[in-house]
């Protein structure tokens, strides 16, 4: 059995993993995915999804249902969905979905999302919604695969394909895709934020721009993955708000699959309710009693310090909190965010960024993160230890 290591590097385009090559696709994915599908004056187009303007007119609920990464995604589009066309939408796991019996009928739009098309929890959901006449959009990376196949409409994202099992690239062209369909619906049924939804139009257009520059400074964080790897924390919490929530769930999500580290994400307003006491502070020498390492790394996604009302002020005590109890803390913030420096154990800049659109550039430090640490360890990057690509069982 010969590799053809020269083939595989060139496979790779000169990284050292997938993971890492797809990391640094993730401008020219998000671009591709938008590509064709915002008109000049910024109507969305999605011609291609086989739903008419009257079937959109007629839902009355949506429920974004997928497994994992594709959860998160769901969970990010919430705030977009439910904000821009006043819709109540619903995030479920597809391994829950249809255990629970859900209120479905033929107004109910059921999007699920599949970065592979054969996951089996997402496709059993799928069958279940279709068997309640709910209308079924798929979100799907995977041409021509099964769930696409057996759903009413679908929105490919163009992100080309995605080898490493962690998924990295899929995830941000979710998002992108989200959006579309999101501000699709709004504009079909007559917006309610017409001057906010034009804007994000034109915002969205300039993600592949921020997360390019987000990859330039990544540096700080590679070395961050170095020393994390050394370090003997047990676990690592990440916190966040409003759509730094489910962005603080894939980080976490992240670190366990490649770093095999125990990671748990939390929304930043729950840390009181019982989660803090999770925080520790460095161990001490046992003869000196001076103080040894770290105390737990903490990881906090900040929002735009221009966003909505006291969001950024409330994740900014948040932080001081953790941190008087010994917490290491590592903050993502928008550059020019004066209020977490003296917070801030690790710093790490991202661009100013529309509050509903910062996962594109919060998420990458994330996953260049979990990835550095995996490497250090001499972890296999691009294949996790009890993990397949598709999870094609129940
Ligand atoms: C994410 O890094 C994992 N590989 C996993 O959670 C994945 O997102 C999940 O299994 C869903 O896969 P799908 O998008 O192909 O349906």
């Amino acid at each position: 059995y010969h590799v053809d290591w020269d083939a595989r590097a060139a496979e790779k385009d000169g990284h050292a993993w997938f993971m890492l090559k797809e990391i640094a696709e993730q401008p020219q994915a998000v671009a591709d995915t938008l590509r064709g599908r915002i008109g000049e004056t910024g109507e969305i187009m999605l011609d291609e999804v086989r739903l008419t303007d009257q079937d959109l007119r007629d839902v009355d609920k949506v429920f974004i249902v997928s497994c994992g990464t594709s959860y998160h995604a769901g969970l990010v589009a919430k705030y977009a969905i439910e904000h821009w066309t006043r819709i109540p939408c619903e995030v479920e796991l597809a391994s829950e979905f249809r255990y629970r019996d859900p209120v479905l009928d033929r107004s109910t739009l059921v999007v699920v999302i599949s970065q592979s098309g054969e996951t089996m929890d997402t496709l059993m959901a799928l069958r279940h919604a279709k068997e309640q006449k709910a209308r079924v959009l798929a979100i799907c990376n995977t041409n021509g695969s099964t769930i696409p196949r057996e759903s009413d409409a679908v929105l490919y994202t163009h992100g080309g394909p995605e080898i490493a099992v962690a998924s990295t690239k899929a995830f941000l062209t979710q998002l992108a895709a989200c959006f579309l369909v999101g501000l699709h619906l709004a504009q079909v049924r007559g917006v309610k934020y017409a001057d906010e939804v034009a804007a994000v139009v034109a915002q969205l257009q300039e993600m592949p721009g921020k997360i390019e520059k987000v990859l330039a400074g990544m540096d700080p964080v590679r070395e961050l993955g170095r020393e994390l790897a050394e370090a003997k924390a047990t676990t690592v919490l990440f916190i966040g708000r409003h759509v730094g929530y489910p962005v603080a769930l894939e980080g976490a999500l992240k670190l366990k699959e490649l770093a095999y580290m125990h990671a748990e994400g939390f929304a930043a307003g729950e840390l009181k309710h019982g989660p803090i006491a999770l925080i520790g502070g460095p161990s001490e020498d046992p003869v000196s009693g001076t103080p040894v390492g770290h105390g737990t790394p903490v990881v906090c996604i900040v929002p735009s310090p221009a966003g909505r009302g006291l969001l950024h002020d409330k994740i900014v005590s948040n932080i001081q909190e953790v941190r008087a109890r010994g917490a290491h803390t590592i903050v993502i913030a928008e550059e020019g965010d004066e209020a977490v420096v003296p917070y801030a154990d690790v710093l790490v800049r991202v661009p100013r960024t529309p509050t509903l659109l910062a996962p594109f550039v919060t998420t990458v430090p994330l996953q260049v993160l979990a990835a550095a640490i995996a490497d250090a360890r001499g972890h296999d990057v691009d294949q996790p230890r009890n993990l397949a690509k598709s999870v094609t069982v129940e």
